[in-house]
């Protein structure tokens, strides 16, 4: 299971790679509105950080919009992959930059058939958002194994991304699935590793080696 970072913060990304617990990166253009300086000049910043997948997300609403930003997008770096938002323009692009070599991540996927036409229009990767469904009372996970399930009974190469994650549990019910990758934000990928008996044990190590370093 690869691990991404959901954040267009160069700090964060850089922790989360030297922790070993970012094999790429997903923005969104909430996350790099909290940033400063120009988008571009972040994606290529991003990029350095990481020897993996960078979403940066196409904003236009028509094809031939989207199509033009992700053509631009591409020219920052090999790594960039382009989110196009699922909806009948973005499948017409996602199918023509397939044909032209460009690498798509249909986001803001909320049901299972939304995800099956992402991968019949090749998409290189799908974006389940989890943890915007639990908001509304919708099981999200449940959605995560659907997707998983239909990719499977067809052998589409299409990778799904856990996305929209909240807590560890997300990350760890992804991996139950079977998920090929969850997009994490920093803040979650520090609660991964954190148990208050690995805390409290600790500190009673630490205790017990004074007494032994005084003898
Ligand atoms: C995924 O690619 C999105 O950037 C992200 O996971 C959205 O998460 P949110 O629902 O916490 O905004």
């Amino acid at each position: 299971m690869k691990f991404f970072i959901d954040s267009a913060n160069v700090q964060e990304i850089k922790k989360a790679v030297a922790m070993g617990m970012a094999d790429g990166v997903t923005t969104n253009p909430t996350l790099v509105a909290k940033e400063n300086g120009k988008p571009r000049d972040i994606y290529a910043a991003i990029c350095e950080c990481v020897d993996g997948p960078v979403s940066a997300e196409a904003v236009s609403l028509d094809s031939a919009g989207m199509i033009r930003e992700a053509r631009e997008l591409a020219q920052i770096h090999r790594n960039i992959v382009v989110k196009i938002p699922i909806c009948t323009e973005g499948l017409i692009a996602v199918r023509q930059l397939k044909e032209e070599g460009i690498r798509t991540n249909v986001t803001l996927v909320f049901n299972a058939l939304q995800a099956l036409a992402s991968a019949k229009a090749g998409a290189a990767f799908v974006s389940p958002f989890v943890g915007r469904l639990d908001d509304v009372g919708e099981a999200g996970m449940e959605l995560v194994e659907q997707i998983v399930t239909i990719y499977r009974n067809y052998e589409l190469p299409t990778q799904v991304i856990v996305a929209s994650v909240r807590s560890p549990m997300h990350v760890r019910d992804a991996a139950l699935i079977g998920a090929d990758i969850a997009t994490i934000p920093y803040r979650v990928i520090e609660q991964l590793v954190r148990h208050p008996l690995t805390d409290s044990g600790v500190q009673t190590f630490l205790k017990d080696w004074e007494k032994v370093k005084s003898r």
